[in-house]
């Protein structure tokens, strides 16, 4: 797949951030869309703008991908619609930040679900048809968070620890089927990603959603299995990663991450935003 027009994308996780970033680069390169997230508000004010700036068609469906049923619910919804997904960008996640064991349980859970579960699950129900058809493409964003544990964000680089395997996995097992399987691993984006909480990405050392999309959409188009759509040094970063014996390696993350605080991580009172702590 090298031009994306008058394609059909299933974008989860596009009611902000970077998926919103994919929906917007993907219209503007002629994708016909299917807009996921919970949000249902925000999704149709999407779709709204990008139908009117673009010849697009786009579809929204309001699913919480937390719920084991979700990724059913999302393939039939679109099998309704009488839309084939060209391509399935499984970009919806959530994580966790500061000490396992001093923060809430629940986030930690939904990050797996939302982040493992229903990529999973989307992955199988969508990719399926994809291999019968004998073309499609599927889009796992994973992170620079997958290539070694991270301390005060354990649960979540594990989640993209998981998806960087699988990933890779199902790339190679589909390589003859005319589908193709590529994982995306971002830095640090300015994005709401910490939302809620003490903790926050500093911009100036975080790319814009807008970038890692249109990276992560070239890198696709030019048939990558593999994207470091961000700055290079997040990508020399992976490589150290792989380098280094493990024990060293989550010392430095840990100590990194206790550099950024999230050792001690709180919840904001509802409306706050950590830019405005
Ligand atoms: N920000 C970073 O620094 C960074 C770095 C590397 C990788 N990433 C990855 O990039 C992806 C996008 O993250 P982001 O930074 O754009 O985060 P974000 O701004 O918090 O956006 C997350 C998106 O996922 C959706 N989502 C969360 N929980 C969901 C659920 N239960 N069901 C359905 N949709 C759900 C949200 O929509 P609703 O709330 O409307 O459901 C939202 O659209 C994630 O996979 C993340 O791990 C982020």
């Amino acid at each position: 797949m090298h031009d994306y027009t008058n394609t059909t994308t299933v974008v989860t996780g596009a009611s902000k951030g970077l998926g919103e970033a994919y929906a917007r680069e993907l219209a503007s390169r002629g994708a016909h869309l299917v807009l996921v997230a919970r949000s249902s508000d925000a999704l149709n004010t999407l779709a709204g703008q990008l139908r009117k700036a673009h010849s697009v068609r786009v579809d929204v469906i309001a699913a919480d991908l937390s719920d084991r049923r979700a990724a059913q619910t999302v393939a039939d919804t679109v099998e309704e619609l009488g839309l084939e997904a060209d391509l399935l960008v499984n970009n919806a996640g959530t994580g966790s930040v500061g000490p396992f064991l001093g923060r809430p349980l629940e986030p930690n859970l939904r990050s797996v679900d939302v982040n493992v579960t229903a990529l999973v699950a989307l992955c199988h129900l969508l990719g399926a048809r994809m291999v019968e058809r004998g073309r499609g493409g599927i889009v796992n964003v994973a992170s620079t968070a997958a290539f070694q544990p991270m301390p005060y964000q354990a649960g979540y680089a594990a989640t993209k620890a998981f998806v960087l395997s699988f990933t890779e996995a199902l790339a190679e097992e589909v390589r003859h089927t005319g589908v193709r399987v590529m994982a995306a691993h971002p830095g640090a984006i300015d994005t709401g990603f910490f939302d809620g909480t003490t903790a926050s990405v500093d911009p100036r050392a975080a790319d814009t959603p807008a970038r890692i999309a249109a990276g992560t959409l070239d890198d696709f188009a030019r048939g990558r299995s593999v994207s470091y759509p961000g700055r290079a040094f997040n990508r020399a970063g992976t490589w150290a990663s792989r380098l280094l014996p493990r024990t060293t390696v989550v010392r430095i993350t840990g100590g990194l991450n206790r550099k950024l605080g999230f050792d001690d991580v709180r919840d904001l009172a509802p409306g706050l935003d950590s830019a405005a702590s």
